[in-house]
């Protein structure tokens, strides 16, 4: 086992949950930061599922911080940490309507949360924190309009593009999210240029993140998180009735990302494709390939519809920096659709 601890939050959630597992899996001990240690049973169990034995009992440990926007919410659970993985922050799938929830609810947190966090790195995380990586977001950078707005762009982004901050306040729950990535990227690097603090930076930007989701005990696990969006096409679900960026990642690149960032040099590391000819709809022709039984039994109806609009993220400097290729479409839906066939042949 490393002598590097790390902070992890967001344990509780898809990415982060994985990234957990990537962290254990390379031998780091890890203390998980969590809302609610009622979400500690669920986590256990999952790690289980996933198949990581622990090196040794003290390898992971859980913290709770009820509230991340609270003055001080981690001075506490940092105390000790090399490395820190920020990667809580309310997700566009919070559910939430009023302009008054957008702003408590989604804004506040992201920002907040990542403010306490820096803050908390630079106190009683002086002298021992290395590396804070924060999981951000291509929502972070890339306009509304070219995200979820339906405004095609022959424009390549990419982790050093920025957005202004924004003016208008959300008039939705897509708005909000996006809005609280870019703001609380924006908060961050002004934070950064202000303070100058003796530890280094690193943001991630994942774009639509999907991949096996250890979480999930029921085929229900699976109307949550945004592997739905997948689901959604092949089990032929809820419409979202919006043109969606053809910007997606498997969830185990994020993960890898993530653990990558804690020791290697890129200021800002892309999640995501740069050879981008798919569409989201790919996902019915990827099911008939590769579960033709289960289609013909309409386990998988394979009706759903979901228009892309084409987007363009440039990740090649984070596929060089890591050494890796990301993995494609097909593997992003056969790995979520082969373990919604294992919870449904349970149900
Ligand atoms: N999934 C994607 O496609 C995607 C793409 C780009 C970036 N991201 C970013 O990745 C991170 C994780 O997203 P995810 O997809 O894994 O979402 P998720 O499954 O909804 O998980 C969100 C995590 O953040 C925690 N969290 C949310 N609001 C919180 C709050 N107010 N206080 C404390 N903890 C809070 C949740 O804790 P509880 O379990 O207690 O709710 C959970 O652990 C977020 O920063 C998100 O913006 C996600």
């Amino acid at each position: 086992m490393r002598s590097e601890l790390v902070l992890i939050t967001g344990a509780t959630g898809l990415i982060g949950f994985r990234t957990l597992v990537f962290a254990l899996q390379a031998g780091y001990r890890v203390r998980a930061a969590i809302r609610s240690t009622s979400k500690q049973p669920n986590v256990e169990a999952a790690l289980s599922r996933a198949g990581v034995a622990l090196e040794a009992d003290d390898q992971l440990s859980f913290v709770a911080v009820p509230d991340l926007t609270a003055a001080g919410a981690y001075e506490e659970a940092i105390r000790g940490a090399t490395y820190v993985l920020h990667i809580a922050s309310p997700s566009g799938e919070t559910p939430c309507k009023t302009p008054d929830d957008f702003r408590d609810i989604i804004l506040g947190p992201a920002v907040k949360g990542t403010l306490a966090m820096l803050e908390a790195a630079a106190g009683s995380g002086a002298g021992s924190v290395k590396r804070v990586v924060i999981t951000s977001s291509i929502a972070a950078f890339v306009p509304f309009e070219n995200l979820l707005g339906g405004v095609a762009t022959d424009r390549v982004f990419g982790p050093d593009d920025r957005l202004p901050m924004p003016e208008a306040p959300p008039g939705d729950v897509f708005t909000a999210y996006c809005q609280s990535k870019a703001m609380a990227l924006n908060e961050a690097e002004a934070w950064i240029a202000r303070r100058k603090p003796p530890f280094s930076v690193v943001h991630v930007h994942p774009s639509y993140t999907i991949g096996r989701n250890d979480l999930a005990t029921s085929t229900e696990g699976y109307q949550t998180t945004t592997n739905h969006l997948v689901m959604d096409i092949v089990l032929g679900g809820a419409e979202l009735n919006i043109l969606l960026a053809s910007a997606s990642v498997h969830l185990d690149d994020v993960a890898r990302i993530h653990i990558g960032a804690m020791t290697i040099d890129l200021k800002g590391s892309l999640a995501g494709k740069v050879e981008n000819d798919t569409t989201w709809e790919d996902a019915k022709d990827i099911a008939a390939k590769n579960f033709p039984d289960a289609v013909a039994k309409g386990v998988l109806p394979n009706t759903g519809s979901q228009p892309t609009l084409p987007l363009m993220i440039d990740s090649r400097e984070t596929e060089k920096a890591f050494g890796f290729k990301h993995l494609s479409y097909e593997e992003e839906v056969k790995s979520v659709i082969q373990h919604y066939l294992e919870l449904a042949s349970k149900a």
